[in-house]
């Protein structure tokens, strides 16, 4: 922190703050990193402290939002914020002035994640969601009722006919960030910074021409002040935990259904304990948290300790390293991928992000660059939590000290030389995949592909110098004598190649497909698709509108699998030629997606964890998945209280112990194996 060495300076900090504050609370987008803010105001506090006659009135310090003032609809609570701590020092200290201030100690503690999105109000009318509304100033907030309907976790009924404020948090997980990137990229050419500008953007936007998916997770409810029914004197006299049930009851999604649930806690070790475990699950979870909220359960306890002007005394935000960080963009590199997109890469000055080190990011496309004015040796901000790729957001431009240098946008294709075709946001090779087929082979052969078992890089790399083939297709027109004709290639290892090409023919379209490394496809949408077509025939049927039906495919991936099933067909046309199979054994084309009540996990989402044994010992979790989808259900990767079986083997960790906290059903491999054995 820097105090400000005057007046000047110290007003120069307060307008850097206002606005800072106010771009957040617009559109969630930054000017300052978290911990960059926090000092400022820190600076600006002391200086205040020590000249209490030139407070500005604009100052940030002690007032709700930074005093950014957004909405028009009052609240009927204020929506207060949380003071934080930052280590168990100072959450020690808390916990022990909450006692004094209640006079009594305190022996059940909420602890649950602080969720990185941004509060809002849902109100609720006999069961029916009628208004939405952001927190704005913490007085009163913007109706973004128009956002009713694209939340998940927030549904439009309630269980009980109840007039009630549920108030949470509303945010993208890793994989809605995607999508929303996606879409924007394909509409405009530009992509979200991180998740929670992207969901605050997404809030509030009223006229986009696509729709962006968002989350909800519960994390209190306030009946109406005046409210003097039954329900709304027990929502009042519940404990937190208690409530939080409810709430889950009602159909709303709470953390109870991810790795870090809330839990009540009777020590402040306890606390800690917890603190420390939701801090460790933090880098795997698929959203973000800034933090953990710990809070008096008991409703007596909350009620002693009361509020202060801007936050409540009965609970505290101990505050985990921020995922936003400023460091100096050194270089940028440039690579041509396997579909032959040109993609540049920033090469960072090692920083620590959410666990880990951070030392390349993702920096879009070169259109991106420029929109973003970025230089070389910029100080930029980068964005890392979770699931999410680590990505450049901005420069920060007050940090320029005049020896940045443009960054240089290359003329040719880096990997071969050839030209560029920039008529597209995502700059690609002339070539396309030509250009990096050694990657594309490999990608085709690989164990979730065609696997195809002894044909090493090094093998594909020596059959392309020979001119022998240019795509995988290649590979099952070649002769024996061919193969033996190959340096340091013998009859056996000829014959074990051939006998392996014979056996890749054999696999399920799922895996031809996938083989093709279609731009936006990977092993489960693969298997989505050749499910749901059934023939390689029916999916190049397909036009843009029939391959949405696909669950997960929507109006933007849609025509760019068209288009690349378009550029693909030569290739399809010679894996036909030479008998690869192209139909998923045991499906009939569905034109609905009706699950089969036949097969054993008919409807039933189930997940893998653990090493696998007996029956099962060699399947991949690739292969897992496939036999699930085989068998009816559905593949997750993380438990939720959704989940229908868990699948446990030796080593089984958190995922078990979550099913088992759900009481979801959880089964050894040779369980399940015996489950699934007719399919
Ligand atoms: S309780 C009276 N619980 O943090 C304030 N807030 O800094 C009670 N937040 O505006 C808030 N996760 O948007 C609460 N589990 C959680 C939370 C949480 C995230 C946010 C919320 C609030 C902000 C305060």
């Amino acid at each position: 922190m820097t105090v400000p060495a005057d007046h000047a300076a110290y007003a120069e900090a307060v307008q850097l703050a206002v606005d800072a504050a106010a771009a957040y609370y617009a559109d969630g987008t930054s000017t300052l990193d978290d911990d960059a803010y926090d000092r400022l105001v820190r600076g600006i506090a002391a200086y205040e402290d020590d000249h209490p006659g030139e407070v500005l009135p604009d100052s940030p310090t002690g007032k709700v939002a930074g005093g950014a003032v957004v909405g028009d609809v009052p609240h009927l609570v204020p929506m207060l914020s949380l003071d934080n701590v930052f280590g168990p020092e100072q959450l020690a200290e808390w916990a022990a002035s909450v006692e004094r201030r209640i006079g009594r100690p305190v022996t059940e503690w909420s602890v649950e994640p602080k969720l990185d999105g941004l509060a809002i109000a849902a109100r609720y009318r006999r069961g029916r969601l009628v208004q939405l509304i952001t927190r704005g100033d913490g007085t009163a907030g913007e109706d973004v009722s128009h956002a009713i309907g694209t939340i998940v976790g927030l549904p439009a009924r309630l269980t009980d006919p109840v007039t009630v404020e549920l108030r949470g948090e509303v945010m993208m997980t890793a994989a809605q960030f995607e999508q929303a990137c996606a879409k924007r990229q394909a509409h405009d050419g530009t992509t979200f910074a991180n998740p929670r500008s992207a969901a605050a953007g997404t809030l509030r936007a009223q006229d986009r021409p696509y729709v962006c998916e968002l989350t909800f997770f519960g994390y209190a409810a306030l009946p109406t002040p005046d409210d003097t029914t039954e329900l709304a004197t027990r929502l009042r006299e519940l404990p937190h935990s208690q409530v939080m049930e409810w709430v889950a009851g009602q159909g709303v999604q709470t953390t109870a259904v991810t790795a870090v649930a809330g839990i009540v806690a009777h020590t402040v070790e306890e606390v800690q304990e917890r603190v420390g475990q939701i801090a460790a699950a933090r880098p795997e979870l698929p959203f973000g948290i800034d933090g953990i909220v710990v809070k008096c359960d008991l409703a007596a306890d909350q009620a002693d300790a009361g509020f202060s002007s801007r936050a409540p005394r009965w609970a505290t935000a101990y505050k985990l390293p921020a995922t936003e960080k400023i460091t100096k963009l050194l270089a940028v590199e440039w690579n041509t991928g396997r579909t032959g997109i040109i993609a540049p890469r920033a090469v960072l000055e090692p920083v620590e992000l959410d666990g880990s080190i951070v030392t390349y990011a993702t920096l879009h496309n070169a259109a991106d660059i420029a929109r973003r004015g970025l230089m070389l040796g910029d100080s930029v901000v980068v964005y890392k939590a979770g699931d999410v790729i680590p990505r450049v957001e901005a420069p920060v431009v007050h940090l320029r000290t005049g020896d940045e240098t443009p960054i240089a946008i290359p003329d040719v294709c880096p990997s071969c030389g050839d030209a560029i075709d920039a008529s597209q946001e995502r700059w690609r090779c002339v070539r396309g995949r030509a250009c990096r087929a050694i990657a594309s082979i490999q990608y085709a052969a690989g164990r979730d592909q065609l696997d195809i078992e002894t044909l090493a890089d090094t093998r594909i790399q020596q059959l392309l110098d020979a001119g022998l083939i240019t795509d995988f297709a290649d590979l099952f027109f070649l002769t024996r004598e061919q193969i033996l004709g190959l340096e340091r290639m013998g009859e056996v290892s000829t014959d074990k190649l051939l006998a392996a090409l014979e056996q890749a023919k054999t696999r399920p379209l799922s895996r031809v497909f996938c083989a093709l490394g279609v731009r936006g496809t990977g092993r489960s949408m693969s298997r989505r698709i050749a499910r749901h077509f059934a023939s390689m025939d029916a999916i190049r049927a397909a036009d843009a509108e029939a391959i949405q039906q696909v669950d997960g495919i929507g109006p933007e991936k849609s025509p760019v699998i068209v288009a690349e099933l378009a550029e693909l067909a030569p290739l399809i046309d010679k894996l036909v030629q030479a008998g690869v199979n192209m139909t998923e054994p045991g499906v009939t084309a569905a034109t609905e997606e009706e699950p089969s009540q036949a097969l054993p996990l008919s409807g039933m989402s189930v997940v893998v964890t653990g090493a696998m044994s007996g029956k099962l010992e060699s399947l991949s979790r690739n292969e897992m998945n496939e036999l699930i989808e085989r068998a009816g259900g559905k593949a997750s990767s993380s438990v939720s209280a959704k989940t229908s079986l868990l699948v446990a083997g030796e080593k089984a960790g958190s995922k078990r112990a979550k099913a088992e906290s759900l009481g979801v059903r959880i089964v050894s491999p040779e369980e399940f194996a015996e489950l699934v054995a007719g399919v």
